[in-house]
């Protein structure tokens, strides 16, 4: 007889960037749910009802969670026991030949496989390689147990998932059918719009999802450096393109694309083709070699050796603290080479080193915005040479 839990849902990894916004949903809605993370910090924190992460609506709702006992989180495996679902939301990167690191997942599995009954369904959430839901559901079955196993992506754009996770449909696969319905029974209380696919089916899914993305803003990008080249302000361009032509809605704009997921999934997805996805690989140079281009294009302008060059937003994307494989990083690194020197600042971000908005405004000649955050909508850039790939600033400053 399997032992009684006081939960309903155990998130493993659920302090993540992931994890967490699914964990709040279904507290949202009344499940009892434990985070279980290995980052004794964020646990903490969260016990504490502290988010660690910008994440539209998450402080309330933590809150709220954590004082009706709906939310926790904790360290210890050992909630793992009995608790009729568990979902494996641990990050999933690539390794420095840019295949996914298998070992992660696996190592998770081997730690929790020990306390696994026949009753739970255990449902695999992080994106993974094509193959791994099937690899992961026969090893289980080799150990004799009966856990069932499902593969439900996460697809939510990170910052947003709370709202994300009731309103996007939800894609979810079993690897038997009794798990497939578990699964979509469980996502019904977030949405009544659920697709079901085979759990590879869905692993690609989540795979071409990303990597479409990836690409569509490589296209933007290599549009906007084509242009650029010709002494052309490609937004001009793109808004006479897109202005009331349906054929191209969903046309990205240019900015920086990075961050912990579509760079990665790409990869992954070019790992599952014997890397001759040739396309991704594509999307990749265009896309990380956007910083070389800018530079490259400023030296053509400046001796940047005598400039002093600051860096407008360090994270990742727009409104988002989380600084994992941010573009401005990489531009900092090759400037800190090129510039007589380097300021960064964001309102997010905390680093040492790192200047005040109005420091590094004062201080610089020439201001390349790395992360479009709202704040910056206000700022007083008038008389800087500003470098605009996003043309956030509205003022024709998109040309390098
Ligand atoms: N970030 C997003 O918005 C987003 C969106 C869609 C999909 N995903 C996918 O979700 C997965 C997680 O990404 P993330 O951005 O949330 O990563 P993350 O690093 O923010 O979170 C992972 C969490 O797992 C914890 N962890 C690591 N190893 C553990 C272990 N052995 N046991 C328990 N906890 C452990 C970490 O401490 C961390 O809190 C990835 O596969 C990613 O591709 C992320």
């Amino acid at each position: 007889m399997a032992m009684k839990s006081m939960y309903d849902i155990c998130v493993i990894g659920g302090c993540g960037h992931a994890g967490l916004p699914l964990g709040l949903a279904f507290a949202n809605q009344g499940k009892r749910v434990v985070l279980y993370d290995t980052n004794e910090k964020a646990v903490n924190g969260i016990n504490a009802k502290r988010m660690p992460f910008l994440e539209e609506g998450g402080s309330e709702v933590l809150t709220r969670t954590v004082d009706s006992n709906l939310l926790s989180a904790t360290t210890d495996i050992g909630v793992i026991e009995g608790t009729p679902v568990l979902i494996i939301v641990i990050g999933t990167p690539v390794d420095e030949h840019l295949n996914p690191r298998l070992n992660d997942v696996m190592e998770v599995v081997h730690q929790i496989v020990g306390h696994l009954n026949d009753e739970q369904l255990l449902i695999l959430r992080s994106t993974l390689y094509p193959g791994v839901t099937i690899k992961i559901n026969e090893f289980i079955r080799s150990l004799g147990k009966k856990t069932g196993v499902a593969f439900c992506p996460e697809r939510i754009a990170e910052g947003r998932g709370l709202q994300e996770l009731t309103t996007l449909p939800q894609i979810v696969s079993g690897c038997d059918s009794q798990s497939a319905e578990r699964a979509k029974a469980l996502f019904s209380v977030l949405t009544t719009d659920l697709v079901e696919l085979s759990p590879t089916e869905a692993e690609f899914a989540k795979l071409f999802t990303n990597a479409w993305r990836y690409l569509n803003f490589a296209i933007s990008n290599q549009f906007y450096m084509i242009a650029n080249s010709h002494g052309l302000d490609f937004h001009k361009i793109y808004h006479a393109m897109t202005q009331n032509y349906g054929r191209l809605q969903g046309f990205a704009k240019p900015g920086f694309a990075a961050g912990p997921c579509l760079f990665k999934d790409t990869m992954q997805l070019s790992a599952a083709s014997n890397n001759n996805f040739f396309m991704g690989h594509a999307a990749m140079l265009v896309n990380e070699g956007m910083p070389n281009f800018l530079i490259e294009k400023l030296k053509a302008k400046f001796l940047l050796k005598e400039k002093v060059v600051g860096i407008l937003g360090m994270a990742f994307k727009a409104n988002s603290d989380d600084s994992r494989e941010s573009l401005a990083f990489k531009l900092k690194k090759l400037l800190e080479l090129e510039a007589a020197k380097v300021l960064c600042t964001d309102p997010y971000i905390y680093q040492s080193g790192f200047v005040g908005t109005d420091t590094l405004l004062k201080e610089s000649d020439i201001v390349i915005l790395a992360a479009p955050h709202s704040e910056y909508k206000t700022l007083s850039i008038k008389g800087k040479y500003v470098v605009d790939i996003w043309n956030f600033f509205d003022d024709g400053a998109g040309l390098v």
